[in-house]
């Protein structure tokens, strides 16, 4: 099994900036916590950031050659982008949603997710957490 991992703009900056929001955690931090729970589930993990809608939009829409699900933190995109709900809606595999903050316990324009619909489900507000979360429903989807 191989899931494929997607942190959207600006989550380079992890551990950097809005460390009230966000936390001191860095994304490469992340990333080998996800390999770490993945060896444990008997799943490879693949990350990747990007900071372009079309990038994101590539990667998932090759995605179903090469992987069995998606985590993605689409970062502000979640709550605009047409072209990134399209691209999971017609993924062809299962997406889970994740954020490191309660988008819903925030500024009013982040409560929308348009990735929401089209996706497996959403985890939000666990920082770290919310990542290892997400890997975990990805492998319990596929195995059910
Ligand atoms: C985020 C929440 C988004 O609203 C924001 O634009 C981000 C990060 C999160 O992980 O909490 O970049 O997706």
């Amino acid at each position: 099994m191989k899931i494929l991992v997607i942190h959207g703009p600006n989550l380079d900056k992890l551990g950097q900036r809005e460390i009230d929001v966000y936390g001191k955690i860095s994304l490469a931090e992340i990333d080998a916590a996800l390999k770490k729970l993945g060896k444990e589930l008997g799943t490879e993990v693949e990350a990747f950031q990007f900071a372009g809608e079309g990038e994101i939009v590539g990667k998932i829409g090759a995605a179903s050659k090469s992987y069995q699900a998606i985590v993605i933190n689409p970062g502000a995109y979640t709550h605009y982008s047409v072209a990134i709900r399209d691209a999971v809606a017609g993924a062809g595999i299962p997406t889970i949603e994740v954020h490191l903050s309660n988008i819903y316990a925030r500024e009013e324009f982040r409560h929308k997710s348009v990735i929401a619909p089209v996706a497996v489900g959403q985890i939000a507000g666990f920082g770290l957490g919310s990542y290892l979360l997400g890997l975990k429903a990805a492998v319990e989807y596929l195995n059910r």
